[in-house]
Formats: C-alpha cells, sequence, structure tokens
C-alpha cells in the first residue's frame, strides 16, 4: 500500500500518543522526544485501546491489562496480568514513519 497521511506534525507533540482511524485501521502515533513511532492502536493481547493507556519515554501501556510494548518496534516489553494470572503477550505490529513537510506519513502493507 505505501506511505499513507496519517496526520500533521502539529497534531502530536512530544510525550503525546493519539490514534487515527484510516480505513480498517486504528493508528497509535507517538511523538519520543520529536521522534514519532507508530503502532497499530489495537492490543494484540485482547484488542484494548492502546492510545488510552499511558506512554512513560519509550513504553506504551495498555489501559486493559497492562501490557507493556516499545512503541519503537512494537516488542512486547511485559505480559499481561487478569485477576492475579499473567499471560504472555505478543509483539504490537510496527509501521515505517516518516514526515514531508507537515505531514505524518505511516507505511501500511
Ligand atoms: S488487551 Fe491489552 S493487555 Fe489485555
Amino acid at each position: 500500500m505505501g506511505y499513507v497521511k496519517v496526520a500533521e506534525a502539529d497534531m502530536i507533540w512530544p510525550g503525546e500518543m493519539k490514534k487515527f482511524s484510516l480505513d480498517q485501521l486504528v493508528i497509535l502515533l507517538a511523538n519520543v522526544g520529536g521522534a514519532l513511532y507508530a503502532l497499530d492502536n489495537k492490543c494484540p493481547h485482547m484488542g484494548g485501546d492502546l492510545s488510552g493507556g499511558k506512554l512513560e519515554d519509550t513504553t506504551v501501556t495498555c489501559p486493559r491489562h497492562g501490557a507493556k510494548f516499545d512503541v519503537r518496534s512494537g516488542k512486547s516489553l511485559s505480559g499481561a496480568k487478569i485477576a492475579f494470572v499473567n499471560m504472555k503477550v505478543g509483539d504490537a505490529k510496527s509501521f515505517p514513519v516518516k514526515v514531508e513537510g507537515n505531514d505524518i506519513l505511516v507505511e501500511l502493507p
């Protein structure tokens, strides 16, 4: 599919993350110190809305069961926890990002 415009650079400030809907995909954009990263907003555990979680440095925490992901790669850093039971969670889907002028573009499969 190639690079698709998802947002404009002034829509997301350092330390922020926001979701943007494309056709059938919701992309989570995160700005870490001016560098932009994109993940599938849907948590790979049970579909939690990652944009409702927390961004601390490069770590995104899912609001549903607390799984943590590295926003730079989507790599799972720690699993989910439900009622004292810890579960492994796979990596989140990550997409390449580039900025052209004021446009934030994400490369979709
Ligand atoms: S849905 Fe994200 S940790 Fe369970």
